[in-house]
């Protein structure tokens, strides 16, 4: 079976989510929607994706620009069996309400609409399962979706007593020249904790975990800082080897002059993957420290714009019931994009 995946939303998430699912020899991409001409539409012409307008008025608006367009986001469901909502936080809701429950077709929402909305949150490592089948899934947002890789993988292997974590945000994609600050760090939300942490409590349910977080003027990636208290003893280098071989997460090695996200986005573009995303979480070596034999503390990074992508593609074959082995679906996603060998 070859799903038909539609794309409503082409935007920092939609077009990578779109790139990813062409690599699949399980999907295809039935088509992107657009609201108006962009450079990204010319190129998304150029990758032969079937163009569809999100109205009416827009498609007219598209044809008089000399582009094909196929019908409008109503057309483009009706030959689909999944749906990724790429919009702007918010409209995903509409949609689903308006667009996708009509239709009875199955839609995966992104981390800006909240949990409610849908059936259940996902993230592939670690509740792929309870989206097997459903119909209305949320991916969990970037934040999230690191916070959910690292404490996940700890909590499988030794258990979590607490986690208390700073995010230390971007303040806007790097293409985005209206948002700031500029030249400000703002606490963001002020009031502590943070809305992260009951995030992440969607995946991890039994999770004590406390947030808070701030916004600094830089466009490259999330940092979050971590301290966790754990049930046992253990060391640095078992939790290093723990990262090492957890599929998503690499670990990078400070001596090799990795010392911020400016250095670790340098080395996602020399890897040559497209866009020089790192879809991966990236935990830095030497922040790995563990003080009276059970505290934990490391320092993660986060690719805002990719970390995702990886995770959607998955959710399509659970969605999908194409397989329901997690480790299946993510090794297969993986080699497709070129990631981590940790299979
Ligand atoms: N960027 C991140 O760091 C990030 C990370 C993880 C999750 N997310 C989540 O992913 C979702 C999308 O975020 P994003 O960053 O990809 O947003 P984005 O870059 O602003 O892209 C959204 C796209 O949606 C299109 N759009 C707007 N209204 C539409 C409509 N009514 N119908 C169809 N398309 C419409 C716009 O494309 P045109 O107007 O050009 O057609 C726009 O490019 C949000 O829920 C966000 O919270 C974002």
């Amino acid at each position: 079976m070859t799903v038909r995946v539609a794309i409503n939303g082409y935007g920092t998430i939609g077009k990578r989510v779109a790139d990813a699912v062409s690599l699949q020899d399980d999907m295809r991409v039935a088509g992107i929607v657009k609201t108006s001409p962009s450079f990204e539409l010319d190129l998304a012409q150029q990758r032969k994706f079937p163009i569809y307008a999100n109205t009416k008025e827009n498609m007219a608006l598209l044809q008089q620009k000399g582009i094909s367009v196929q019908g409008t986001t109503e057309d483009l469901l009706d030959q689909a069996d999944i749906v990724i909502d790429g919009t702007p936080s918010k409209i995903g809701k509409e949609n689903k309400e308006k667009l996708y429950i009509p239709r009875k077709i199955k839609a995966i929402l992104q981390g800006g609409e909240k949990a409610p909305t849908v059936e259940c949150s996902f993230n592939a490592s670690n509740n792929y399962q309870q989206s097997y089948g459903k119909n209305y899934v949320r991916v969990v947002s970037c934040n999230t979706t690191g916070l959910s890789r690292s404490l996940g993988a700890i909590k499988k292997a030794l258990g979590i007593t607490s986690a208390r974590v700073t995010l230390i945000r971007r303040a806007a994609d790097p293409f985005d020249d209206e948002t700031g600050p500029i030249n400000a760090i703002a606490p963001d939300p002020i009031t502590i904790p943070s809305h992260h942490g009951p995030d992440v409590k969607t995946i991890i349910p039994d999770l004590d975990i406390v947030t808070m977080a701030v916004i600094v003027p830089t466009t490259l990636m999330h940092l979050h800082t971590l301290n966790i208290q754990l049930p046992k003893t253990t060391t640095a280098q078992e939790i290093q080897d723990l990262f090492a071989k957890t599929p998503r997460i690499l670990v990078v090695e400070s001596d090799k002059r990795i010392s911020s996200t400016a250095s670790i986005m340098e080395m996602a573009r020399d890897l040559c993957r497209p866009r020089g995303d790192l879809q991966e979480l990236a935990v830095w070596d030497k922040s790995i420290s563990v003080v009276n034999g059970n505290e934990l503390f490391f320092t993660q990074a986060v690719h805002q714009e990719s970390i995702v992508v990886p995770d959607n593609i998955d959710c399509i074959r659970a969605m999908m019931q194409l397989t329901d082995d997690p480790l299946t679906s993510m090794k297969k996603t993986d080699q497709s994009l070129g990631l981590k060998k940790w299979w």
